[in-house]
């Protein structure tokens, strides 16, 4: 267990097709969520497993009253390293300086296309200028490294990888390249959908020439490349086609206190419960090794087996949505 993923919010200001396309939606009830206390004794029981990084996400992290009040909080935790935030950035112009004021650096933004009328169409409810706004908001703030995310999906926006790459290059971004994966079962994921790693990589690769670099830890999802001309790196991710679980260290924690050890499980398990039934920090630890000690997933390598075979049909599996378990 090295990386916890923590979701503030199952909420979000978009409605991207590739992930919560639907209005309505079965809402984690607000006295379900924990506090900024439950999660910050949640980050101080995980330490001691040799935790090394967090990410808080969602949902959408940023529609979380004060987030920044939590990354102060998280930050003042001796010994945790590294925190995170993935954002879609459009509340981001708003929050910068505060989220950075509270320590926060390291930021992953998505953005999947750079044309207004195509990112309406894909997130139904987001406005690019926003992000736009948000991301170079972050850089003056002082944020380092910026991410951006973009899942690419075949027809819809896998003409615009070297029109990314080439806003990330020029502004000092690092882009991250998503295979589209099936996630939930709110989407309409198909094979056929998925830009494959090695696609995404031929393309870039043809028109700015790149090296491998390999995996920025030996668990990260991301297989980075560095541009020959020194212009920074990209990382690609590759879940469908490249499946990662025999390194999986993830863990992630859904808004609602449920620990989840995949990020295609179907269920996960009541931490909440025993935060709020006065159980002592060693009762919790020993639950949460159990539960670690105990875990078999491997989806992702699972899936692709059947694919090649053809036997795999998404719908078959039930998931909890990525909105909810926290991407
Ligand atoms: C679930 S979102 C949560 C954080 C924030 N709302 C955002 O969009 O960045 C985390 C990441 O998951 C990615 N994602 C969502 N659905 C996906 C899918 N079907 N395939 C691949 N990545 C997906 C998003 O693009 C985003 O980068
Ligand atoms: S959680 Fe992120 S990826 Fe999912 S709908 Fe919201 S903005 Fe889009």
């Amino acid at each position: 267990m090295r990386d916890l993923r923590i979701s503030v919010t199952d909420r979000c200001n978009f409605r991207c097709t590739y992930c919560m396309p639907f209005d309505e939606y079965q809402w984690i009830q607000r006295k379900e969520v924990l506090s900024f206390e439950e999660i910050e004794r949640v980050a101080r029981l995980f330490l001691g497993f040799g935790i090394e990084k967090v990410r808080l996400t969602g949902g959408e992290p940023l529609v979380r009253k004060d987030l920044h009040r939590l990354i102060a909080r998280l930050k003042r935790i001796e010994g945790l390293p590294d925190i995170s935030l993935t954002t879609n950035g459009a509340l981001l112009a708003d929050q910068a300086s505060a989220l950075h004021n509270a320590g926060l650096r390291r930021i992953n933004v998505s953005i999947d296309t750079l044309r207004g009328d195509r990112f309406v169409a894909l997130t139904k409810r987001g406005n690019l200028d926003d992000v736009l706004a948000g991301i170079f908001a972050a850089k003056k703030a002082g944020m380092s490294p910026i991410k951006l995310n973009a899942v690419v999906i075949r027809g819809t926006n896998d003409d615009e990888i070297l029109d990314l790459v080439e806003f990330a290059r020029n502004n000092g971004f690092e882009m991250r390249f998503i295979e589209y994966m099936d996630v939930g079962n709110a989407n309409a994921w198909s094979l056929e959908k998925t830009v494959t790693k090695r696609e995404i990589l031929d393309i870039v690769h043809a028109r700015f020439p790149v090296r491998e670099v390999g995996r920025a830890h030996g668990s990260a999802p991301a297989v980075d490349y560095e541009f020959l001309d020194g212009a920074g790196e990209i990382g690609i991710i590759g879940s469908i086609t490249e499946p990662f679980c025999s390194s999986c260290t993830r863990l992630r924690l859904t808004a609602d206190g449920k620990l989840v050890t995949c990020l295609f499980a179907e269920s996960g398990f009541d931490l909440k419960a025993l935060l709020r039934s006065g159980a002592s920090d060693d009762d919790i630890r020993t639950h949460v090794a159990g539960i670690w000690a105990a875990r078999t997933d491997r989806f992702s390598d699972l899936r692709w087996e059947q694919l090649r075979s053809g036997a795999y049909a998404a719908r078959d599996h039930k998931k909890i949505e990525m909105i909810t378990l926290g991407g």
